[in-house]
This record gives C-alpha cells, structure tokens and sequence, in this order.
C-alpha cells in the first residue's frame, strides 16, 4: 500500500469539520504511529460559501462529489452527508470503485448494511461504521474480539444521548418544556427531533449492535420500538419517589436461536448502571457466556467524540483490519433491501466464508 493516502470528505458539517480539524492537528502523530500520511484531497458539500468554523482550503471544496469517487487517486472516502438515499449512493460507489469507506450514518448502515457488506467484499475495499453508534464508544471493535472466544447472550444499553439528555432533566425536576428547551440550547436536539424522540434513533444504533452481536440483520423498522414521546415530568418524578428512574433502554437478547430486539422507555432501579449514565452519555452493557457482564461507557455524540471515533477507523483502514465474518452466513435478509444488485446477495454464498479477525 502507497504510504501517502488521499481522503474526500462528504460533508463538513458538525462532524465532517471535526474530522478535518483533528486531520490537521493530529494528522503528525497519526502518521507517526501508522506509517501512513493522510491528506483530504477533496470536500463535498451543499453551500460551498458557508463558514465551516475551522480552518478548509476553499480550492478543494466542491458540490460536485461524482468526480471524487470515480477519481482513481482517492484512497478513503469519509461520508458524513447524513440522510439515506444520496449517502447510500455515495458509499455505495466508493465501494464498488473499491475504495475504503468510513461512515458515521447509522440510517444507512442500519437499513443496508448486508448490501454494503456484500459490496465489500466483492469489490476489495473495506466499510467502517465505529461512529455511527455511541460515538467515542469503540462498542462494535469490542464486540467482534469478545465473539472470537465468547459467544453474547444479551445487550442493553443507553444509545441516544438527546434523549437520555432530556429524561436526566426530568430528574433533576425540569418540567418536560424546560428539559426540551435545555436539549436544544445545548446543541442536543436535531431541527427535526423526531428519530430521537421516537426512539428510531437507538433502533437503528441497535440494529447495528445486534448484527454484531448476534450475527443477523434486523432492520430497524422490524424493531419494537417506542419512544419518549409519552414520557412526562410526574411519571419520572414518580418514578424518582420509588428509587427508581426512567431510561430508554435497548436490549437484544438470543434465547433458544430466538433473538428479541426492542427500545423502549424503562423504569431503571437507581442502583443499576444505567441510571448512573446522565445526559448525552451512552452506555452498553453485554452479557457474555464466558467473561460475564462487561460495560462501556462515553460519549455517544458531538463533533469531536464523533470525528475521533471515524479518525479510530481510519487508523483501523491503515492497520488493514476488518470487521469480522465469521457470522456472514447466519444474516437474514429482507425482500428489497438490495437495489443495485441484479439478485439478492443471499443467493450469493460465493464468498461468504472468510474469516478475517480485527
Ligand atoms: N452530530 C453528531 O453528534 C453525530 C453523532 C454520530 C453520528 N452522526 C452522523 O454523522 C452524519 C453527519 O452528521 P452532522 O451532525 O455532521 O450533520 P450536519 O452538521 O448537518 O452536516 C452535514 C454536512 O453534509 C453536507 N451535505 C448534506 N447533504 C449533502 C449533499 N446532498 N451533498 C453534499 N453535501 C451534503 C452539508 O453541507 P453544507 O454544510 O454545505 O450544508 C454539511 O456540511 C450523520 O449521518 C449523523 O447521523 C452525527
């Protein structure tokens, strides 16, 4: 592999412009301790005029990002667009273009990740994701060396920070208006909060978790998911009189080959773990055969947690690691989920087999 490495990035916004300032700032030591030097060769964007807040050469931005994918001397590319349609485009052809890809777009991931696995594999360039659940939280890396010697049996955790940011005012006494408006003064609440708040958000981070975990794809939308929506100031209060409080909670357990998915608002004994996890802070807990219950703890969200998590999978594309396979066989598939293919990648055991550990 060359050792100079050319990077564009889809999207500058709060997470593309912490990516390309840590690339800045940590760029030297990254290369120091991989061998590898990284530079953004290309930025796509929507308004090319807009202030990123961070220091971006204006020559390399650009609004037309088909050129960057088709351009054989682009090694990585990083999306960071959001959305579902053109971003699944984008990652789609940097893989069949056999470039390496990074992602923090759990809606993608979440709803096409069998596709864009198999498009991996056919195509000889790798697919990481790290960032797309529980930000700083290497949760899925975890997960992937715990199952080379262990098997999980259960997973829960607190995966969305807006709203465990909003449930932990309404503990300390907010009333829902106040915790709503304090989510979004400080920056935790989407335009459009609706995914947090319905909970659609920790289904997608879940389904995510689950493949890991348990080998199969769930799509989000099969998940039983319910949100906050209903949850109000007295019934966390209540909850609070009873040692107890409120979390939305999501767990995937695999009992006799059965595997259950759900999100859901909890009451949570105050002395558990995950009453301890307060606002835009995430938590998973797995429950393994072998070594017992184990806990990971961070930052789900913001520019910086979430641009070091995707700087974590560049280093991984560096090292020349991989998510493992072991379980490709065992991932179900919906009807439809596989627009570019001429047939289902399912049909396709050609080159599922291979093992290849991070
Ligand atoms: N924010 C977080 O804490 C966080 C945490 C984990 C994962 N994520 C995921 O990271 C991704 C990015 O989130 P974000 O918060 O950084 O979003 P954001 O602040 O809204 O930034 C989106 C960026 O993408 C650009 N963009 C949007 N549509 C585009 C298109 N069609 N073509 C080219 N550029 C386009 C925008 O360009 P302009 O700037 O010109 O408008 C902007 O620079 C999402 O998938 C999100 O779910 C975010």
């Amino acid at each position: 592999m060359k050792k100079d490495l050319k990077i564009a990035l889809f999207g500058c916004g709060t997470v593309g412009s912490g990516v390309h300032e840590l690339l800045r700032t940590e760029g030297a030591r990254m290369a120091r301790a991989t061998g590898f030097n990284l530079s953004v060769a290309g930025i796509c964007v929507r308004d090319p005029e807009k202030e990123r807040g961070v220091p971006v050469p204006h020559d390399i931005i650009t609004t037309n990002g088909g050129p960057l994918l088709d351009d054989p001397d682009i090694d990585i590319v990083v999306e960071l667009i959001g959305g579902e349609e053109e971003a699944r485009g984008i990652i789609a052809r940097a893989l069949v273009n056999g470039k390496n890809v990074v992602t923090a777009n759990k809606l993608v991931i979440a709803r096409h990740l069998p596709y864009l696995r198999r498009l991996e594999e056919l195509h000889g360039g790798r697919l990481f994701y790290g960032a797309s659940v529980c930000g700083s939280i290497p949760i899925l890396k975890v997960i992937d060396e715990t199952l080379i010697v262990d098997r999980i049996t259960h997973l829960r955790g607190v995966v969305n920070g807006s709203t465990n940011f909003i449930l932990s005012r309404l503990a300390e006494g907010c009333s829902d208006a106040e915790a709503l408006e304090l989510a979004s003064a400080n920056g935790f609440l989407e335009a459009d909060p609706t995914a947090d708040i319905s909970g659609a958000d920790a289904a997608h981070k879940l389904s995510i978790l689950a493949f890991h975990a348990f080998g199969r794809h769930v799509p989000p939308e099969a998940i039983d998911t319910t949100g906050i929506e209903r949850v109000t100031a007295l019934q966390v209060e209540q909850a609070r009189a009873s040692g107890k409080t409120i979390k939305l909670v999501a767990e995937a357990a695999e009992t006799n080959g059965e595997l259950r998915l759900s999100v859901a608002p909890r009451l949570v004994d105050l002395n558990d773990p995950l009453a301890s996890v307060r606002d835009e802070m995430n938590i998973v807990e797995l429950q393994c055969e072998g070594v017992g219950t184990q806990r990971f703890s961070g930052k789900g969200a913001g520019s910086i947690p979430t641009a070091n998590a995707v700087l974590s999978d560049l280093t991984d594309i560096l090292a020349r690691r991989r998510y493992q396979r072991s379980h490709a066989d065992r991932i179900c598939i919906p009807q439809g989920t596989f627009p570019d293919c001429g047939r289902s990648p399912a049909h396709d055991r050609s080159n599922t087999s291979r093992t290849i550990g991070v």
